[in-house]
C-alpha cells in the first residue's frame, strides 16, 4: 500500500496536532504527503508556526492525523529540502527562520491606530504600570492557587467568587464607605461591562434614556448606544454634574468623586439633589468610582452609594489601583437590580476569570492591595506636584485644574477655542509629545466651543523619565503658548 494513501479516520476536515502548543492542520482533499506539505507551509506562513518551533516526531503527528510515518516524514523532507523546516539529529525537526514566514501578518511594533509611539507621553486613562507589583502579585497567585480547593476551578456563581466578593465587601466599606454585602456585589471584567450590563437590564426594562456627564470617556457613551439606549449630555460646573437639569431620564451616569475628565467633585448640595431626583423618579444612579482611592490633598470623597444602597449602582475598578490589563471590576448592585444584573452577566460571559479572582482576594486579605494602592498614591502625588512645580516655575499661562485627586490634570489654555486647542495637541506630536485636547471627552461635539483644555496624564512616562519629560513638555508649552 503505497504510503501516502493515508487512512482517513475522522473525515475530510481540519485535524488538530499537538505541537507542544495546539496546531489546527486543514488536511481537505487528499490527505496525504502534499497536503500536509501544504498545510504546515500555510501555518508558517500566517504566522501559526513560528520560526524555532518544534514538530512533533514522525510518529506522533501520523497517529494523531491517522497518517501512514513514512507519509508524515516524506512531507517533512519537501519541506526541509525548500527550507521551511531544519531536520537535525537528536534535536527533531523545526520550523526554521524562512523568509516568508508570518508573511500573512499585519506589521507589529506599531500601536493598534498604525501610529508610532511618541516618546513623551502625557496621554491620560491608565496607571504607571512600571508599578505594578509584580512580585507580591505574583506570591498572591501562588498562595491562592496552593489554597483554592479544586472546586474553585470549576463554574463559579456568575457573580464571582464568594470570597473575593466577601473581600471586596469589606474593602469596599472601610475604604470608599461602601454599604454593600458580597450576596450584591458582581465581579465584571472591567467597569466597560459593568457598565454594559446595567444599560442591557435597563433596555430590557424598557428604558429608553441615560443621562451622562457631557466630559467623559466616549467609550461609555458607545456601550450605552449599543445597548440601545439614547444619551442626554448633563453639563459639569464646578459643583460638578448639573443634576438639577435632569427630566426624564431613565439613569444617570456619574462620577461623583472624581468628574472625569474635568477632576471636581460633586457638591453635596447636588449630591442631594440627585438622590431626590432618583427617589422621586425611580431612576437609577450609576456611579463610575474609577479612581476613587488618588485623592491627595484631603480625605476621600465618600462614594454616593453610601447615602442611597436602593438608588445606586456602585462599580469600581482595578484599571487604576492596579492595571486595566487585568480586567477586574466589581459592581455593587441595588437589590431590585441584582438577579437581572445576574442573568445578563451569565449570559455575557459566564464569568469573569478564576485565577485573577482568587488572586485578587488573597491580594486584599494580606494587605498587599492597601500597601500598593498606598505607595502608588505617595508617587503620584509626587508626579502632580512636580508638573505644577514645572507649570509654576515657567510662569505659564495655563492655568490647571482637577489637582486633588486622580492620575490626570486638566490645564486651560489662554487661547479660548477648539480650534487653538487642536492647533496645540498637533503641534505637539511634532515635539514627540503626546497630549489630549479636552474637546476629545466632550458630549456632543462642540467645534465652536469657547474652551481649551489639555488633559495631562502624569503616569505614563517611565520613573527615569518622568524629569525629561516635564522639560519636554515645558519647553513646548512655554513656545506653543507664547504665540
Ligand atoms: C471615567 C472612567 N471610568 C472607568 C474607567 C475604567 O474602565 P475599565 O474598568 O473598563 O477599564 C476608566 C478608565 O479609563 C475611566 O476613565
Amino acid at each position: 500500500m503505497p504510503d501516502d494513501a493515508g487512512d482517513d479516520r475522522g473525515g475530510p476536515g481540519p485535524r488538530r496536532a499537538e505541537f507542544g502548543v495546539d496546531l489546527l492542520l486543514d488536511l481537505r482533499g487528499a490527505p496525504g504527503r502534499k497536503a500536509l506539505g501544504d498545510a504546515l507551509r500555510a501555518a508558517a506562513r500566517d504566522g501559526r508556526l513560528h520560526a524555532g518551533a518544534v514538530l512533533p516526531s514522525t510518529r506522533t503527528l501520523a497517529s494523531e492525523l491517522g497518517l501512514a510515518r513514512n507519509t508524515v516524514a516524506a512531507a517533512y523532507e519537501q519541506l526541509v529540502a525548500e527550507g521551511w523546516l531544519i531536520s537535525r539529529q537528536g534535536s527533531g525537526t523545526r520550523v526554521a527562520d524562512h523568509p516568508a514566514l508570518g508573511a500573512g501578518l499585519p506589521a507589529r511594533g506599531r500601536d493598534p491606530d498604525g501610529s508610532a509611539r511618541l516618546r513623551f507621553d502625557f496621554t491620560p486613562g491608565t496607571p504607571d504600570l512600571s508599578r505594578f507589583p509584580r512580585e507580591r502579585w505574583q506570591r498572591a497567585a501562588r498562595r491562592a492557587l496552593a489554597r483554592a480547593p479544586h472546586g474553585a476551578l470549576s463554574y463559579p456563581d456568575p457573580r464571582g467568587l464568594p470570597g473575593l466578593r466577601e473581600a471586596l465587601a469589606e474593602y469596599l466599606a472601610r475604604a470608599r464607605g461602601v454599604r454593600a454585602d458580597a450576596e450584591h456585589i458582581v465581579i465584571c471584567s472591567g467597569f466597560t461591562q459593568a457598565l454594559h450590563l446595567l444599560a442591557g437590564v435597563l433596555r430590557s426594562r424598557d428604558a429608553t434614556r441615560i443621562a451622562v456627564e457631557d466630559h467623559g470617556l466616549p467609550r461609555h457613551r458607545r456601550v450605552i448606544a449599543a445597548a440601545g439606549l439614547d444619551t442626554t449630555a448633563v453639563p459639569v460646573d464646578r459643583e460638578g454634574a448639573r443634576v438639577d437639569l435632569l427630566a426624564g431620564e431613565d439613569a444617570v451616569l456619574l462620577t461623583p468623586a472624581h468628574q472625569f475628565p474635568l477632576g471636581v467633585a460633586l457638591s453635596s448640595r447636588r449630591r442631594l439633589g440627585v438622590l431626590r431626583w432618583a427617589r422621586r423618579t425611580g431612576a437609577l444612579l450609576i456611579e463610575d468610582d474609577y479612581d476613587g482611592e488618588f485623592r491627595y490633598d484631603r480625605q476621600p470623597v465618600a462614594a454616593l452609594q453610601a447615602d442611597a444602597p436602593d438608588l445606586v449602582a456602585y462599580a469600581g475598578t482595578a484599571s487604576k489601583s492596579l492595571a486595566p490589563g487585568l480586567g477586574l471590576a466589581w459592581l455593587v448592585c441595588p437589590p431590585g437590580l441584582l438577579s437581572d444584573v445576574v442573568r445578563a452577566k451569565e449570559v455575557s460571559d459566564g464569568h469573569t476569570g478564576v485565577f485573577e479572582q482568587l488572586t485578587l482576594e488573597e491580594f486584599l486579605r494580606c494587605g498587599d492591595y492597601d500597601q500598593h494602592v498606598r505607595r502608588a498614591r505617595l508617587a503620584y502625588r509626587r508626579r502632580r506636584n512636580d508638573l505644577l512645580a514645572m507649570l509654576t516655575d515657567r510662569s505659564l499661562p495655563a492655568v490647571p485644574r482637577g489637582i486633588g485627586a486622580g492620575l490626570h490634570v486638566l490645564i486651560d489654555l489662554p487661547a479660548r477655542s477648539a480650534e487653538a486647542e487642536t492647533t496645540v495637541v498637533r503641534a505637539a506630536t511634532r515635539h514627540d509629545i503626546a497630549l489630549t485636547g479636552l474637546s476629545h471627552y466632550r458630549t456632543p461635539p462642540d467645534p465652536d466651543a469657547s474652551v481649551a483644555a489639555l488633559v495631562i496624564g502624569y503616569t505614563r512616562p517611565p520613573g527615569h523619565g518622568y524629569r525629561a519629560a516635564l522639560d519636554a513638555l515645558g519647553g513646548f508649552l512655554t513656545t506653543a503658548l507664547a504665540r
